[in-house]
């Protein structure tokens, strides 16, 4: 099997928070790992260090086969790993002056020279795939939520990820958008492709993850099988968080 994210031992400071402590986690490919948590537990700053939007302190992380280095050392891969790891936020982050095509023609253009009409064509066909193919000339202010977090899922597709990062994208969702991003999102996890997902969608991490980890300040203090964490959870931080989340 392929690893597509190994961490052995990393620890996250922000000044003197220790945020991720002595983090081990692999991710295979074609895996689909569900992170939970609660709030400021260190879910985001987890999944950012893989793509190296936040730097660590110690220990290691590769992705792909590439190491990140701590904080300091020689960030040689980072630009590889940017082209082979796709994003997508909570709060959508597309580009409001361009159209929906041109941010998802914009990344593969200039960072991976793709011809203009090859990645048009891209476009089109991640736009269908995603249930939006007549909003291509569309603005984002011009979009619903759900249709927005869509194009942001195609933007990040047009790069041919290796590994899609999700940092709760329907959290910012009316409730009847959330299902059509998390459809996309199910589709994809059926395609093969390895996803880390933070998420508080209970039923959609029950559904489509291969593998539950709970952090709890910082530490993966609980992980496996969807069924087992959520029906049987070992640990009394998890089973304290779970009774909280499914009660709702
Ligand atoms: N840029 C930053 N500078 C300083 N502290 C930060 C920064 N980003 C996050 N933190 C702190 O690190 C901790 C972990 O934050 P993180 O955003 O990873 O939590 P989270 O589990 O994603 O929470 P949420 O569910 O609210 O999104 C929190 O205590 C937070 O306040
Ligand atoms: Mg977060």
């Amino acid at each position: 099997m392929t690893q597509i994210v190994k961490m052995k031992g990393m620890n996250k400071y922000f000044g003197k928070l220790h945020v991720l402590k002595n983090i081990d986690l692999t991710v295979e490919q074609g895996e689909v790992v569900v992170i939970i948590g609660a709030s400021g537990s260190g879910k985001s700053t987890l999944i950012r260090c893989v793509n190296g939007l936040e730097e660590f302190e110690s220990g290691t992380l590769e992705v792909d086969n590439h190491p990140l280095a701590p904080r300091g050392g020689n960030q040689k891969n980072l630009a590889e790993i940017r082209k082979e790891v796709g994003m997508v936020f909570q709060q959508f982050n597309l580009f409001p002056h361009l159209t929906v095509k041109n941010n998802i023609t914009l990344a593969p253009t200039r960072v991976k020279r793709t011809a203009q009409v090859v990645a048009n064509a891209t476009a089109d066909r991640l736009l269908e795939r995603v249930g939006i193919g007549s909003q291509a000339d569309k603005y984002p202010s011009q979009l619903s939520g759900g249709q927005q977090q869509r194009v942001a899922i195609a933007r990040a597709l047009a790069m041919e990820p290796r590994l899609m990062l999700f940092d709760e994208p329907t959290s910012a969702l009316d409730p009847e958008m959330i299902g059509e991003v998390l459809d996309v999102m199910r589709e994809l996890a059926k395609e093969g492709m390895t996803m880390m997902v933070v998420t508080h969608e209970m039923g959609f991490a029950r559904e489509v993850a291969d593998r539950v980890i709970y952090i709890h300040e910082g530490q993966i203090v609980e992980e496996g099988k969807p069924d087992d964490v959520f029906d049987n959870p070992q640990n009394e931080r998890t089973q304290a968080f779970l009774s909280r989340v499914l009660a709702h």
